[in-house]
């Protein structure tokens, strides 16, 4: 099968707070941005990877990894589903609408490239339409009312933390997050913008340790995690 890939790094790391975006702070021996591509080049079958990159951005061109022949830059979008609409538009170019395409935050470098393939056997091997890694959510779940009291108790069996990679046929998810666009519904991943027209994307357990580089305090332990992925 034809894989894609396609990383929405357009975010300015708002969250995050630093003087440049969270992508470009520097992360185990690199940055989180090359740590991130590393991880995705080392899986076998990937043909190319598109970065979708803020045209305010002065920092990408100057990581060696952009002059890698797999590695192709387009602008990104306003939110993260534009950015990611604008790598899949670049792609219907190259690839055919039954090609897979896997979606993958730049801000989550720790990820395996043994799950990664893990997603890509299981999504492959049930004839899918799709799927994503996950993991199960450990704490007891409450849904609350409007001044946090507690209503209920979610059964957590049923509950999911969504990760990336997401991956999908690049025609389907194409169609799909210009759906969700065009009704004016920002998706805050891929499995939500097919969940809105019916499918049922695949569950695949990764480690929780690819965890979004979010606030502050998540780095050093993303580095923690990259160190003890890569100890002895
Ligand atoms: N992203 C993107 N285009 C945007 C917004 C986000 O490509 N317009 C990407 C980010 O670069 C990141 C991923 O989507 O890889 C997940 O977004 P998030 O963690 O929210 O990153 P930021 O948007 O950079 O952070 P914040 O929301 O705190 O500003
Ligand atoms: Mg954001």
């Amino acid at each position: 099968p034809v894989i894609w890939c396609v990383v929405p790094a357009a975010g300015v790391g708002k969250r995050f707070g630093a003087s440049k975006p969270k992508q470009y702070l520097p992360f185990h021996g690199m940055t989180v941005f090359e740590s991130t591509l590393q991880r995705l080049l080392e899986v076998q079958g990937i043909q190319q990877v598109v970065v979708a990159i803020s045209t305010e951005d002065a920092f990408f061109k100057k990581l060696p990894v952009a002059r890698n022949c797999k590695v192709k830059s387009v602008i990104g979008g306003a939110e993260r589903c534009h950015s990611v609409l604008n790598g899949l538009r670049y792609l219907s170019n190259l690839g055919s609408d039954q090609d897979w395409v896997l979606v993958h935050d730049v801000a989550r470098p720790c990820v395996r490239a043994a799950d990664i393939q893990k997603l890509i056997e299981q999504v492959i091997q049930f004839d899918s339409v799709g799927g994503i890694l996950g993991n199960p959510v450990r704490d007891t779940m409450k849904r609350a009312n409007r001044v946090n009291e507690i209503v209920d108790t979610v059964d957590r069996n049923q509950l999911w933390h969504a990760l990336t990679p997401q991956m999908f046929r690049l025609g389907a998810l194409t169609s799909a997050l210009t759906s969700a666009l065009a009704d004016d519904v920002v998706v805050t991943d891929e499995a939500q913008a097919m969940e809105r027209v019916g499918y049922h994307p695949l569950l695949v357990e990764g480690h929780n340790d690819n965890i979004k580089i979010t606030h502050p305090q998540d780095l050093p332990l993303a580095e923690l995690f990259a160190q003890q992925q890569t100890a002895p």
